[in-house]
């Protein structure tokens, strides 16, 4: 299949929309990451989402809604603490997970009763739900395993020739994928970190509980609350170490194994680009949070694209959006911390 490559005009939204209306597949931008979308109420049109990232099936997708109206048809029940959190984060990069109502088909829920739902900023992705008129189901538009896609040209190195189209909206605002909540356990839980942080939640949330998922490995008999976190994940072909300790011992450390081995590569702050001999890529400022989250996934794949055989990576703070950085570099480490 050719991929359409469609532009950020009236035209080719409209075209988008075509698409996904009529069962296809679409790669669309959104302030997170790009997303692989198709129509959520057309079970066809879904499980080929399944069939171009090789995603397991019992992974569920995130619904896609551009007005909060369209959530009531979608949910069997709204929690009035819902119109709370829209007012303050929607459209933006949460995802709340509720009650699931029959429309809702079981490929996109993954088997479960629950669906999770998120009206994103990125003004083009809604302009294409507008354009499709119906709610899209979307996982982030990389093969599964692999860093999420930032660019345009992420989606085309992975879904080129799987999908329909992509269409191109520039390069994404925050760079890691949406904070994912559920409203479905007794207190409501943060089970994936994102843009919006524990901190601004718990202005509404006052209870809410951080599962253990978020910054540690599940043992073997644990069951993930969400399905995706027990999945290899952020994966480049390097093998990824994340080294805590201060900018000196930092470079030493690596300098030292680069002198004996070849294909070492660094992610590094910017204070520490002068002290590091080896190959390294900057990924902002030691406080800059946003920065390291913005530019994360696109290092990732860039260290496959230069050759790098181990990549150390200099482990930013768990503060705020650093939380959502420190998850998905644990992932893509295998948990393989360093302290110096
Ligand atoms: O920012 C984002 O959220 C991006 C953009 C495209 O919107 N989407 C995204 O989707 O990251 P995906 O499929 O890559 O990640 C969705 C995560 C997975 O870990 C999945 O297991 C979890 O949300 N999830 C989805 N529905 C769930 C449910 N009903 N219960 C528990 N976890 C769920
Ligand atoms: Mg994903």
């Amino acid at each position: 299949m050719e991929t359409k490559f469609l532009q950020n005009n009236m035209d080719d939204i409209k075209t988008a929309g075509e698409i996904l209306k009529n069962g296809g597949l679409v790669g669309i931008p959104t302030e997170t990451v790009y997303g692989l979308a198709a129509n959520a109420l057309n079970s066809e049109a879904v499980e080929k989402i399944f069939k171009a990232k090789g995603r397991p099936q019992d992974n569920p997708l995130i619904v896609h809604i551009s007005d909060l109206s369209e959530i009531d048809d979608l949910v069997s029940y709204v929690p009035p603490v819902v119109y709370e959190l829209a007012d303050v984060f929607w459209p933006g990069p949460l995802t709340i997970i509720l009650e699931k109502s029959d429309l809702i088909p079981s490929v996109v829920s993954g088997g479960l009763d629950t669906v999770a739902i998120r009206m994103p900023s990125h003004p083009v992705a809604r302009q294409i739900i507008k354009a499709a008129g119906v709610p899209l189901a979307a996982p982030s538009a990389n093969t599964s395993g692999m860093p999420s896609p930032t660019t345009v040209e992420h989606v085309m190195h992975d879904m080129d020739g799987k999908i329909d189209a992509v269409l191109d909206g520039g390069p994404c605002e925050f760079g890691v994928e949406s904070t994912v909540i559920t409203l479905c356990t007794r207190k409501p839980r943060l089970l994936r970190p994102g843009g919006i942080t524990p901190e601004e939640l718990e202005e509404i949330l006052c209870d809410l509980e951080i599962d253990k998922a978020v910054l540690s490995e599940l043992e073997d008999n644990e069951v993930a609350a969400s399905p995706g976190m027990k999945y290899k994940h952020y994966s480049p072909k390097a093998e990824v170490f994340v080294v805590e300790g201060n900018s000196e011992d930092f470079a030493e450390y690596v300098n030292t194994i680069s002198k004996e081995e070849k294909g070492i590569f660094a992610l590094v702050f910017t204070e520490d680009e002068s002290l590091v001999n080896c190959e390294k890529i900057s990924f902002g400022k030691k406080e800059d949070n946003l920065a390291h989250a913005s530019k994360l996934f696109a290092a990732l794949r860039e260290f496959d694209e230069l050759g790098a055989k181990k990549v150390y990576v200099h482990s930013p703070e768990y503060d705020g959006v650093g939380l959502a950085v420190m998850n998905r570099l644990l992932r893509s480490a295998g948990h393989k911390i360093i302290k110096l």
